[in-house]
């Protein structure tokens, strides 16, 4: 049986890679992070399940503690490690971008100078990120085109990105880059603009919210699906030689689209409710991005599944439930 490492399963990314793996028939050993609250509500699924319990398992740790890293690979000798762990905020980043940089950045070193150390053979994924692309010097972007990042979020990519092919080279790793475009689901995190949209909307048509604050509405993404998206990162692992590519569905919506595809599916107008609010614009913005994932339809086999259309749809159904969860709650708590 096989044996992966995932940090950051408590992600988005990770609990589908999760289920990804488990169904492969895996062995997943996955580094959690101390928190005063609970935060595996993604893999809570997975983890209760009795099924899984002998092939999934979590352990504390942190990208920020080398030395905790070292000894976990060491005691669970992956066959394959997956880093999905970061801060994955981009506007969050300009907040606090040293925290940002030694987790994203210098966390992926911790990484793999514990894989180094150990000597033992391990595949290793790197969750590198189309922000590398910033300020685009060409659309669409594929795996040649300049990097240009416009965030301490895409810089610590760019190191990472770099950093990975670095000890391809000087070391034999099996080690790959997967460029990933954005990648949304019911399970991507709430402050992301997608699952805002949703849950706002959502509340909104119930009634348990009037307005939605957001940043610059003509920013335009390359949005796929996350459950397609993590089986590439597999692919990437599973081929002869290890490589880079860039993965994405090779079409960019702005957030107006977005705003008008969920807010539409719920026969609502959102000009009425949308404002904007400074404080969500960044200092430095990236404006498009279009990827060409060519190479992983060629190499890898790889070809997204499900549609911009199907995405707005699905996450909006999932919110949906949720807020309607809320308003019975709501309305329970106001009969008392
Ligand atoms: P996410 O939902 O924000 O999950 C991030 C994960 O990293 C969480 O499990 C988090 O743990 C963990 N983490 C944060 N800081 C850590 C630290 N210091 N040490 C160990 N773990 C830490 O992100 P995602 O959307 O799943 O993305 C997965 C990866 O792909 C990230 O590296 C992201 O930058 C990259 N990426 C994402 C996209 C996208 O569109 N989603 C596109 C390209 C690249 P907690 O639960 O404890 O916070
Ligand atoms: N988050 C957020 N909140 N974004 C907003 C808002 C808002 O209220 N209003 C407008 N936006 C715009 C942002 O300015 C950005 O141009 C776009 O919506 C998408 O923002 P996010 O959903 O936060 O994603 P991101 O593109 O910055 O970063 C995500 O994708 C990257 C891959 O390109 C993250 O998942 C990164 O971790 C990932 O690397």
């Amino acid at each position: 049986m096989k044996k992966a490492l995932i940090t950051g399963i408590t992600g988005q990314d990770g609990s589908y890679l999760t289920e990804f793996l488990l169904k492969k028939g895996y062995e997943v050993w996955g580094i959690i992070r101390r928190s005063s609250s609970f935060h595996t509500g993604r893999i809570d699924h997975l983890y209760q399940d009795p099924h899984n319990q002998p092939k999934l398992h979590l352990v504390y740790g942190d990208l920020t503690d080398g030395t905790n890293l070292a000894s976990l690979m060491s005691e669970i000798a992956p066959d394959e490690i997956y880093n999905l762990g970061a801060q994955s905020h981009v506007r969050v980043s300009f907040d606090i971008p040293i925290y940002t940089v030694n987790t994203d950045a210098l966390g992926t070193l911790r990484l793999l100078e514990a894989i180094r150390s150990g000597k033992r053979k391990v595949k290793f994924y790197q969750a590198s990120s189309s922000e590398m692309f910033g300020k685009v010097v060409e659309t669409p972007q594929n795996e040649t085109t300049p990097f240009y990042p416009r965030s301490p979020y895409a810089c610590a990519k760019v190191y990472s990105f770099w950093q990975t092919i670095n000890y391809r080279e000087a070391y034999g790793l099996f080690a790959c880059n997967g460029i990933l475009f954005n990648h949304e689901s019911p399970r991507r995190g709430e402050t992301f603009v997608t699952r805002k949209i949703t849950r706002a909307a959502t509340r909104i048509k119930l009634g348990l919210q009037d307005k939605l604050y957001l940043g610059n509405l003509d920013a335009k993404r390359d949005w796929g699906f996350a459950a397609d998206f993590v089986e590439a990162m597999w692919l990437m692992l599973q081929q002869d030689k290890p490589d880079d590519f860039v993965i994405a569905t090779g079409q960019t919506h702005s957030v107006k689209e977005f705003l008008d595809e969920v807010f539409g599916y719920l026969g609502l107008d959102w000009k009425k409710y949308v404002e904007i609010d400074k404080r969500y614009f960044r200092p430095a913005e990236v404006d498009i991005l279009q990827g060409n994932a060519d190479k992983a339809a060629k190499i890898l086999g790889w070809k997204p599944k499900v549609t911009f259309k199907e995405i707005a749809k699905l996450m909006t159904d999932a919110d949906m439930d949720i807020a309607e969860n809320e308003k019975i709650i709501k309305e329970k708590g106001n009969k008392k």
